[in-house]
């Protein structure tokens, strides 16, 4: 259906209306975009005018203006950004007048930097209750002087202030140059006749998903969740770094208190309010993570540049953190459902040993716990589990949650399961992230094989503790969504042989889009908010328990091939649009540059690995994350001995750090 966004009835597309008018970008531009999309907002620059575009605040330094330029995507004229001199520096769009909250929007960019460089499109929003600015990467790619096309959606939730989209760049702050700046309505297509995942699957276990506070906002995905799902997770909302009131910390700290840390779930709020208006149940995630918890929170007077305090501190600030974690929830949200809290997260390596002591935000220490640091081992998680078992509300059950939980590591956790529960019952269930992979590096190999994960929940159900699907997502390339489609129904066809043993599986997000692993596709839902194959594929065959719509399994088939179809055209325009990798839900996937033989050091022994790799594959196959972290020199253009040349650079002291990049011809 076309739209004309003079005539659309939306709030939004009102707005939109008035923005075209007040700020007039070339008709040509506007018009041809008209064409086809709900626009908000377009201008190419045409018209000289880029005073909708503003400086970060006082001290940044950027000069801006519209320039002539010879290589301009559209027209002769760019919105140029010169004098930087932070990378957060650039031209900054005040939402203000021009969009509305909870509305999914799709914005797309052409941006030009003066030589190699990360670009990136991001968001800066203070969330309700806060006076924190938060700043959200939506979408980067990679310019080498050339133009690339940045495409996102995204959204702000109403209690949201202060909300702007700024241009930035990752790594120095060279010149910019910006064309094509458009912002329009993203499409809806979720079709309410498709049966509930919730209601699929209602007689086995709950049907969760994971939202951030930015991915629900929109009325659109708030339908979606509905719908299909009857338990939620806060992406990020729970977390330490999230609950943690440092200004209330420290103001107890100054009266002599340093061992009761204290909480807010003031970030949390709209996924929890949309919980408790909607009776779905939530999934608390997470009480104690060597990630996306705080520094101050490990160091004496809460000063992240103190001393780390003693173990028996911790053991008092964990106590209080947990104890008021879950007083806060069941007082300010008595109605809502915690059924699930996991207590500690991801505190095993792949060889099941304690993570190395130190903390993640230091330059490659991402598998760095602060919690080892300080108690010298893993004793800090039965403690965890003991208090989290004394100050659980009645009918929330404790897990712990793992990644890579289908591989060796698997004997580790039901060992620490066993050990922590040696004595009383602490631990109720196990919690399988399931981040897994249909394709890895273009091969079509799935990882792990669905026989692997099976065997892992074998080995958990042996354990008579509950078993949740916490995280689960598969990601994979080129848009191969009938193979995704298969790997799904077989994981979930493993699943279903356990389900007296698994009480709820919980998707990583609800649309592709939106997902930590944008690029790769790996949910149910696309960004439009179509069922993908994979959704059929794991409906096929299941009579639906209290089945409120619909879809008779022996239709569902008949669509998959119309979705795939649609899927395919909407992926091939995106793929031209650029290199993206979104990333709005936190913590990204993070290559350990140049451990290519995944021994989570960088050494000679590497270089030697890629070496060998090269001269005879079969040989000396790399493992897929290996092949990630070999690429580390000029990412993106696949291994070659200059990877194995740059850990030998970095080895000798020649470079600093991974990744690498040539020199470019303006530096
Ligand atoms: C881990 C964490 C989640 C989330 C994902 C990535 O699996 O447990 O909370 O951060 O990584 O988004």
């Amino acid at each position: 259906m076309k739209h004309n966004p003079f005539n659309a009835l939306t709030a939004a597309a009102l707005a939109a209306a008035m923005t075209l008018s007040s700020f007039p970008a070339s008709e040509a531009a506007i018009a041809d975009a008209a064409d086809t999309e709900d626009v908000v907002f377009a201008t190419d620059f045409e018209d000289g005018d880029a005073s909708k575009f503003s400086k970060r605040g006082d001290n940044d330094t950027s000069i801006i203006e519209v320039i002539e330029d010879d290589k301009a995507p559209s027209g002769s004229k760019v919105m140029s950004i010169s004098g930087r001199d932070q990378s957060w520096n650039g031209p900054s769009l005040s939402v203000e007048g021009l969009l509305e909250p909870n509305v999914k929007y799709v914005l797309s960019v052409k941006v030009k930097a003066a030589w190699y460089n990360t670009v990136c499109v991001s968001l800066q929003h203070t969330p309700g209750g806060s006076d924190e600015p938060q700043y959200t990467n939506l979408v980067k790619g990679v310019s080498q002087g050339d133009y690339v096309t940045l495409e996102t959606s995204f959204s702000y939730g109403d209690a949201e202030k202060d909300v702007s989209i700024y241009i930035e760049t990752n790594g120095e702050a060279n010149d910019l140059c910006v064309d094509d700046f458009k912002i329009t309505l993203a499409p809806n297509k979720l079709d309410k006749t498709l049966t509930g995942l919730k209601d699929v699957y209602g007689d086995m276990f709950k049907f969760g998903t994971a939202t951030t506070v930015g991915e629900i906002a929109p009325a659109s995905t708030k339908e979606l969740v509905k719908h299909h799902f009857n338990s939620l997770t806060a992406g990020n909302e729970l977390k330490p770094d999230s609950v943690l009131d440092k200004a209330a910390c420290l103001a107890l700290a100054a009266e002599g208190n340093d061992t009761d840390p204290q909480v807010t779930l003031a970030n949390a709020k709209p996924i929890l309010d949309f919980a408790r208006d909607n009776n779905i149940s939530v999934r608390g995630h997470v009480l104690v993570w060597h990630q996306q918890t705080p520094l101050w929170f490990f160091k004496e007077d809460y000063d992240e540049n103190g001393e780390w305090v003693s173990k028996e501190k911790m053991l008092k600030r964990m106590e209080n953190y947990i104890k008021n974690v879950f007083a806060a929830v069941k007082e300010e949200y008595p109605d809502v459902d915690f059924y699930a809290w996991d207590v500690v997260n991801e505190a095993l390596t792949d060889g099941g040993t304690p993570r190395e002591a130190g903390f993640p935000a230091e330059s490659n220490r991402w598998e760095a716990s602060p919690w080892v640091k300080i108690f010298g081992d893993n004793s800090f998680i039965k403690p965890a589990f003991e208090y989290a078992k004394q100050y659980a509300p009645e009918g929330t059950k404790l897990y712990y949650n793992d990644f890579n939980e289908y591989m060796d590591k698997k004997d580790a956790i039901v060992k620490l399961a066993e050990e922590i529960n040696s004595d009383g019952h602490y631990i109720d269930g196990i919690g399988m992230q399931s981040h897994l992979n249909v394709t890895n590096n273009g091969e079509n190999t799935p990882f792990p094989t669905a026989g692997m994960y099976k065997a892992a929940l074998e080995k958990f159900s042996k354990t008579g503790l509950d078993i949740q699907i916490t995280e689960l997502d598969a990601t994979v390339n080129d848009q191969k969504y009938e193979l995704q489609a298969q790997y799904y129904s077989d994981i979930f066809d493993a699943i279903v042989a356990y389900k007296d043993y698994v009480s709820a599986v919980v998707v990583w997000g609800t649309t592709d889009d939106q997902s930590w692993r944008a690029d790769r596709d790996p949910l149910l839902f696309n960004k439009d908010y179509e069922a993908k194959p994979a959704y059929f594929s794991i409906v096929d065959g299941i009579t639906p328990s209290t089945a409120t719509t619909t879809t008779a399994t022996t239709t569902s088939k008949t669509t998959t091939s119309t979705t795939t179809a649609t899927e395919t055209t909407t992926a091939s325009s995106a793929t031209s649009s650029a290199t993206t990798s979104a990333t709005t839900s936190g913590k990204q996937e993070e290559p350990l540059y140049g451990d290519a033989n995944l021994d989570k050091k960088v050494s000679v022994a590497d270089a030697v690995a890629i070496l060998q790799s090269l001269a005879n594959k079969d040989k000396f196959e790399l493992q897929p994350q290996g092949r990630i972290n070999a690429d580390c020199f000029d990412v993106g253009d696949g291994i070659t001995a200059n990877d194995a040349l740059a850990i030998q650079k970095l080895d000798a002291g020649e470079i600093k750090g991974l990744p690498h990049y040539s020199a470019t011809p303006n530096k």
